[in-house]
């Protein structure tokens, strides 16, 4: 997957320029052909207003949510999207200010210096932003548009109008949860979120909501488990589900430690301690237990220097050569594989635990009792990212699997949909002139067998175009070209979305 394109053009700055919303949906034109039985909606969260009263917002996750609907119904394809009226908008709008403090732009000069602290504005009162920008995730029959702060936002996902504004503060004893959430087939959702522990101290908390009858987040237990927070400083977190457990990786300072807990019942496993050299991580991909192991694929990023701080839109909205540079300063992508022996004898010091045939991934016991842990890698290419990584969810996820997708980014511009096969780590790419596609989101064929029966949904902008967005229909095992619906607009950077059938 290395790449040879390269966009002396520029056109990625289009994705980061303030868009208005639409009154009504406007219809696509179709070329390809969409299969019949694809009918349903794409529902995507995005940045879409970049700066508020000539003030610009400065990073890549300030700018003000915007929700993304493609309808696809009878042949016939529509989009449509819609500001989130959230308390960040609507006082930014009424005040031609930036009023909330968002991860990187101060409302008003901040104590906090870069943008993990905002992990620490709970304790100095600084007013939490409820700007919903990074997901859209189903909780009962309701939907909420997400960030990664106590605050969720009930939309109505037809109509895409705001309903209500939800603090989880008052359901969970957390300060906040992520916005990648595991869900069940039952539609239970579990999360992960900061709060305080014993004595005050900072501990993360596993959160799980029930499926309510009805459609409620008013269910929840809260505190399934609480694992210790290791330092106060350079904590990145990630949860993913497994069929009996939970996989946590926090990098603290310059080592990235997992812990493990287990489901049911909810318990911290304390006596399990793996350690990895430092990595940031947005999103893992799978995870799964086979003969006593267990399987984590991660997207990481070499180091310990935050990555965030790469994601600023003035880096993003350099010219080419300039946007090139700056990635080469920043931490290196890979795609990884960690493999935790759960079977741990203490005679087996300084051995490799892991016996797996087909993995290279390594798992050490050192004398403190502490596992060290080194990668086999699925995927690295010099500023090649593979991210925002999906697989076949309702079928695979928790389980061995062997497909990946993935946006492929280029320096950061993603300009590439990419698949990934994690066991023979064969690629397939998807890529057009001038084009910057999104995650591109699975949906199985009906009644399919095959991990990679489906096809693979993505927003894409192709800047000079006489219609600029399009949704982008691919086959999903041959990364082929079905169809694409195009319409007459600019449809700025998603992050993450769903398909509601
Ligand atoms: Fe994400």
């Amino acid at each position: 997957m290395v790449s040879r394109v390269e966009h002396p053009a520029a056109g990625y700055k289009k994705i980061f320029e303030t868009v208005e919303e639409l009154n009504e949906p406007i219809p696509a034109t179709i070329t390809g052909v969409i299969p019949s039985w694809l009918g349903g909606s794409l529902l995507r969260m995005g940045p879409g207003q970049f700066e508020v009263g000539g003030e610009p917002l400065n990073h890549l996750f300030d700018g003000q949510a915007l929700i993304h609907k493609f309808d696809l119904k009878n042949g016939e394809v529509t989009y449509y999207r819609r500001f989130v009226r959230t308390d960040a908008y609507v006082r930014a709008m009424t005040e031609n200010r930036v009023v909330i403090t968002e991860f990187g732009t101060a409302a008003y000069p901040d104590p906090c210096k870069n943008i993990f602290s905002r992990f620490f504005t709970y304790f100095k009162g600084i007013e939490v932003t409820d700007n919903c920008l990074v997901n859209i995730y189903p909780i009962g029959e309701d939907f909420y548009a997400v960030t990664e702060t106590n605050y969720i936002t009930k939309v109505d996902p037809d109509s895409l109008e705001t309903l209500k504004k939800v603090d989880l503060c008052k359901y969970l004893s957390v300060n906040g949860v992520t916005a990648h959430p595991h869900t069940e087939a039952d539609g239970t959702v579990y999360n992960i979120g900061n709060c305080f522990g014993k004595n005050m101290s900072l501990a993360y908390n596993i959160v799980k909501i029930p499926p309510a009858q009805g459609g409620s987040i008013n269910v929840v237990q809260s505190g399934l488990c609480f694992l210790p927070l290791m330092s106060a400083e350079c904590v990145y977190l990630v949860a993913c589900g497994c069929l009996h457990l939970f996989i946590f990786s926090m990098c603290v300072c310059l080592q990235t430690w997992f812990h493990l807990a287990t489901k049911d019942p909810a318990a911290y496993m304390s006596s399990h301690k793996f350690r990895a050299s430092a990595f940031n991580l947005f999103h893992q991909i799978n995870s799964y237990e086979d003969q006593g192991f267990i399987v984590v694929d991660l997207c990481t990023w070499k180091g310990h220097d935050f990555v965030y701080n790469y994601l600023y839109l003035a880096n993003v909205k350099e010219e080419w050569e300039e946007v090139k540079k700056a990635a080469t300063r920043a931490p290196q992508p890979e795609v990884r594989r960690y493999v935790l022996p759960l079977d741990i004898h203490r005679e087996e010091q300084g051995k490799n635990l892991v016996s797996l045939s087909y993995t290279t991934a390594t798992a050490v016991l050192h004398s403190d009792g502490t596992i060290w842990l080194e990668p086999e890698v699925l995927f690295s290419g010099p500023r090649q990212a593979f991210e925002f990584p999906q697989i076949n969810y309702s079928q695979r996820c928790g389980k061995e699997y062997s497909f990946a997708y993935g946006l492929g980014l280029n320096h950061f511009i993603p300009d590439k949909i990419v698949k990934l096969n994690v066991q023979t780590k064969e690629t397939w790419v998807w890529q057009e002139e001038d084009c910057y596609p999104s995650e591109p989101l699975f949906v199985p064929t009906p009644g399919a067998t095959k991990e990679d029966d489906g096809v693979l949904l993505s927003i894409v902008v192709k800047p000079g175009a006489e219609r600029p967005g399009f949704l982008l229909v691919l086959d999903a095992m041959k990364l082929t070209e079905l169809a694409r619906a195009e319409v007459n607009t600019i449809i700025p950077v998603t992050l993450h979305g769903i398909y509601k059938p």
